[in-house]
């Protein structure tokens, strides 16, 4: 089995990146070893009843102590690039104290990429704050931004254009909003003014770094990661757009604007004054840091409508969804990734820089059949296509993830993996979907 494009497609030339991802807390383990210090995710996997069956990452895939393996597996599945992420606990372990081990560490696991000829993307940030810097307020003080900005100073010069692209922040939409707004990830905190907060100070800190990581890796690319789930109106009423145009600008162009445009969309803190972050004079000026791209995770939709009580309401829709309850709807992709380039006409080339599906098929006689995930992907991948048909300038793609691994609140409940991880031997199997994949880039022009 492979995966099906039209033999025209752009996805099929030489120059289209394929790539898989993980993140460091959701697959390293280790989270004592070697200096590491304590984060704000071990912290919050300690606290009773915030992630399913209180799991935690003390083990995880244990990738930590088994990367050599793991990078023989990625190789093995052909893949051209690796999106990896550091963990600011292993590099910073105290305040202004840098740890040789944990650059030892993504040392290996950059050179080991490279010789088995596969592209290092690392992420600075996917989430696991050093609990030292939250214990002072974490991303709603303003000083973690210029701490991070020396952390990404440090990284980026240490391995320097080995890394071919660099991303400052993964979906701070998650770490601001679910970690500060909404309290279901770490710090777990609840209230609209910090969740803006917070997220006003990961886009300084972004904008304080991206000049710093472009003189110390002057040949890699610079970006961000963004996660959108397009809102769609339920009717084409006045009030279910203007819902839907609201949930857009709270979620999405909180993000998009000052990056690209340097404001903020109006209409969000217009109707909530009280949401607006404290910001210095110039802070969107550095926001604005010219993007070498933008990484676009896209999972699912959803659907809006207008509400008597809230500035609008999400509408359950019966079509099939994944194992997490997230829609299956392809089409969102082509149609998102269009409205954002239309909408900005200083769109940086855009990567997809997670994509995947919750599927816990399980192992059966050391079989997994997930079809599922493996269609999942081939409807993306058409999507996709349709998008960069339609003039949409997209350079890659990576598919969420690699293997099974710590899902944040759920744990490891859910199972996004195309490699199957037994968690009791840290047994890898490839599943029907990483064949598929297999297949698909083996069989590529
Ligand atoms: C995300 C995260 C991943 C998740 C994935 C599935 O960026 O949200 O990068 O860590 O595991 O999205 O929820």
């Amino acid at each position: 089995m492979s995966f099906n494009l039209p033999t025209e497609s752009k996805l099929l030339k030489k120059d289209f990146v394929f790539g898989v991802a993980t993140a460091a807390f959701q697959v390293e383990g280790a989270n004592t070893e070697d200096g590491r210090c304590e984060s704000i995710w071990d912290r919050f996997c300690a606290t009773p009843e915030k992630v399913l069956g209180n799991d935690d990452g003390s083990v995880a895939c244990d990738h930590y102590h088994r990367l050599e393996q793991d990078l023989d597996l990625i190789q093995s599945l052909g893949f051209d690039a690796y999106r990896f992420s550091i963990a600011w606990p292993r590099i910073e372990p105290k305040p202004g104290e840098w740890n040789e081990q944990g650059f030892e560490f993504y040392q290996r696991l950059i050179d080991g990429l490279i010789q088995r000829g596969i592209k290092p993307y690392a992420t600075l940030y996917h989430w696991d704050l050093p609990q030292y810097l939250e214990d002072k307020g974490g991303w709603v003080n303003r000083e973690t931004a210029y701490a991070f900005k020396i952390y990404a100073d440090k990284v980026s010069q240490r391995f320097g254009d080995k890394i071919v692209s660099y991303a400052t922040f993964n979906e701070p939409w998650c770490a601001a909003f679910l970690g500060y707004r909404l309290g279901i990830h770490a710090p777990g905190l609840k209230d609209d003014r910090l969740g803006f907060q917070a997220a006003h100070h990961m886009l300084l800190a972004h904008g304080l770094a991206m000049p710093l990581m472009r003189v110390n890796a002057p040949k890699a690319e610079h970006g961000i990661v963004l996660n959108f789930t397009f809102p769609y109106a339920n009717s084409q009423s006045i009030e279910d757009l203007q819902a839907a145009q609201f949930c857009d600008a709270e979620n999405n162009h909180i993000f998009l604007q000052p990056l690209l445009e340097g404001s903020y969309p109006a209409i969000v803190f217009k109707k909530h004054p009280d949401w607006s972050p404290v910001q210095y004079p110039g802070d969107l000026d550095i926001i604005r840091a010219p993007l070498d791209f933008i990484g676009v995770n896209y999972y699912s939709r959803s659907i809006v409508k207008d509400s008597q009580d809230k500035d609008f309401e999400f509408v359950d829709e019966n079509l099939p969804k994944t194992d997490i309850g997230w829609v299956i709807y392809p089409q969102g992709l082509t149609d998102q990734l269009k409205s954002y380039s239309d909408r900005y006409s200083n769109m940086p080339p855009l990567y997809i820089t997670e994509n995947g599906a919750a599927d816990n098929t399980d192992c059966v006689d050391g079989v997994i059949d997930d079809t599922m995930r493996t269609d999942y992907y081939q409807q993306h991948l058409q999507s996709l296509h349709t998008a960069i048909e339609q003039g949409v300038d997209v350079r890659g793609y990576f598919a969420w993830s690699l293997m099974d691994n710590f899902e944040w609140s759920y744990g490891y409940s859910m199972r996004f993996g195309i490699v199957h991880v037994d968690y009791q031997t840290q047994q890898r199997t490839v599943k029907k979907s990483g064949n598929t994949w297999k297949s698909f880039l083996e069989e590529r022009p």
